[in-house]
């Protein structure tokens, strides 16, 4: 397995009452599968994702990513593990404001200390996304979807391992956001990427192996999707 969530659980505080987003929450991601989370809107599927990536902290539970238990490793480990292994789309983008979108795309590499190359692989994946001729820009000089599509090349940039993207087509355009898709199922089949993927889109959702439907805190369904046929 790839991806291991054993109980977990994430309550938030609101108005000093505990509010309870997650409970007991088990799941199993195989290696190189693609999975993808729905869910009405508040249930949890960004928080989920957060733990899976060890960007936020469980209120109890573990979370093992290909062996490792990411909280059992100080935060600086766990900073070194996903530059390492784990790429991340945003639902709001996260792009760094002061850099151009070939400098934000070059993060993970120079991350990864990957100097030689750096620079034509950002370019090239950019052009990939359709934005070969925006290079320069910052991010509030480009639109929402293509802040969008800054940060998927972003991720896509270490060849990680595992990418999540929390709504990743949610700003573009039917046309884009398919081809937004094929990148990301390029990347699960032919370099072997576990792919995660939160959607709010069915059909979209249904291109996975399976697709989980978060409810009451928990993964309340599985069910096959047609990526599995
Ligand atoms: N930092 C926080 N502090 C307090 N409550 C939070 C925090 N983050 C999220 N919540 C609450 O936790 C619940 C789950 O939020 P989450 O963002 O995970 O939902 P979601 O399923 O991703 O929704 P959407 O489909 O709208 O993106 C929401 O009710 C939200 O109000
Ligand atoms: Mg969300």
């Amino acid at each position: 397995m790839m991806i291991v969530a054993e109980g977990l659980e994430k309550s938030y505080k609101s108005g000093g009452r505990p509010l309870p987003v997650l409970r007991s929450l088990d799941l199993s991601i195989e290696a190189e599968s693609f999975v993808s989370i729905v869910g009405p809107s508040g249930s949890g599927k960004t928080t989920l994702l957060g733990l899976l990536a060890g960007l936020d902290e469980p209120s109890s539970g573990r979370v093992l990513l290909d062996g490792e238990d990411i909280f059992d490793l100080s935060e600086d480990g766990r900073a070194a593990f996903r530059a390492e292994r784990v790429g991340f789309v945003f639902q709001t983008f996260h792009l760094l404001p002061t850099l151009s979108a070939l400098e934000n795309v070059l993060v993970p590499l120079e991350l990864r200390g990957e100097v030689a190359g750096a620079q034509e692989v950002a370019a090239a994946l950019l052009e990939r996304v359709g934005l070969g001729g925006r290079l320069d820009h910052f991010p509030a000089q480009l639109s929402g979807g293509e802040q969008q599509r800054v940060a998927l090349a972003r991720a896509f940039s270490n060849r990680p391992k595992i990418l999540f993207a929390d709504e990743p087509t949610g700003n573009l355009d039917q046309e884009t956001g398919a081809s937004i898709v094929e990148m990301m199922e390029e990347l699960n089949h032919e370099g072997g990427t576990t792919l995660v993927l939160v959607t709010h889109d069915l059909s979209l959702a249904e291109r996975a192996d399976r697709v989980l439907t978060l409810g009451g805190g928990r993964v309340a369904e599985d069910r096959p999707g047609r990526g599995a046929l």
